[in-house]
């Protein structure tokens, strides 16, 4: 179901579910991407949602082979925390998924969080966009992101600079973000707009008012930063469960 240029709306019915699909999807991407350009390029999101994604593409999924060697990974944010703090996503995904398959340590792009600045950081990390895609318009194949109570996306929150008046940078340091920890640096609406597919998942009923808002109400991308999401030339799906659904009349 699609609703305006919000994207398509896919329910299920567990979180479980949503994990399935999110894998069987992945797969399906990626054995296109590497058909067509040699290789699967992904942003992964930080946060717990993602978690049982990851545990599912650790395991070989039954009928399928995923290329890892084909498949190179980025982060569409991270905290900045060093990479064996268990705040930082580049751990949790290693630990969930990365020490689990047989992906080339080059294949993977962590945001440099040790010995410089979120600043520097940023742009450290947008020079290593640049020069993985050749282009100053990264062209993602997918885009994993989810939501917070508070409409925020990657670490583009309420009220901040960057979804209030987005600028032209592709990578941001993004301080005093009311989710721990406070300092991040968070890929910008030119990055996940600039992607061939993005794929929101949502789960749990503390998610479902903001979802709600996002999807059915107004446009406020300052005030619900989620909704500046929508790829020019690409897809926006929203995998949600029952339970971040029910305000979702339709559902
Ligand atoms: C982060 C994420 C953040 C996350 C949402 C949802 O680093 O925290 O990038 O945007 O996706 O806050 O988090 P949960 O999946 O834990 O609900």
């Amino acid at each position: 179901m699609t609703i305006d240029n919000r994207g398509e709306l896919v329910v299920l019915p567990t979180p479980a579910a949503l994990a399935d699909e999110a894998a069987r999807r992945f797969v399906e991407l990626a054995e296109a991407a590497i058909q067509r350009n040699g290789r699967f390029a992904v942003a992964l999101s930080g946060g717990s949602t993602p978690r049982a994604l990851h545990q599912r593409l650790a395991q070989p999924l039954p009928g399928t082979a995923v290329d890892w060697g084909k498949i190179v990974v980025f982060w569409g944010d991270e905290r900045f925390v060093p990479p064996d703090s268990e705040e930082s996503c580049f751990r949790m995904a290693r630990e969930t998924l990365l020490d689990y398959v047989p992906i080339p340590a080059a294949n993977i792009f962590p945001v440099p969080t040790v010995g410089g600045t979120p600043e520097s950081a940023a742009s450290a990390y947008a020079e290593t966009l640049v020069a993985q895609f050749g282009s100053q318009a990264p062209r993602f194949d997918l885009i994993l992101l989810g939501i917070g109570p508070d409409g925020h996306t990657a670490s583009l929150f309420p009220g901040h600079p960057e979804p209030s008046a987005p600028g032209d940078r592709l990578v941001v340091a993004v301080h005093n973000a009311p989710k721990p920890p406070p300092t991040r640096i968070s890929c910008t609406y030119r990055v996940l707009n600039g992607a061939e597919h993005v794929l929101f998942l949502v789960a749990g009923s503390d998610k479902a008012a903001a979802l709600h808002e996002i999807l059915r109400g107004p446009l406020a991308i300052g005030r619900l930063p989620a909704q500046g999401v929508r790829p020019e030339r690409g897809k926006l799906v929203w995998l949600v469960d029952q339970a971040a659904a029910a305000q979702l009349s339709e559902a």
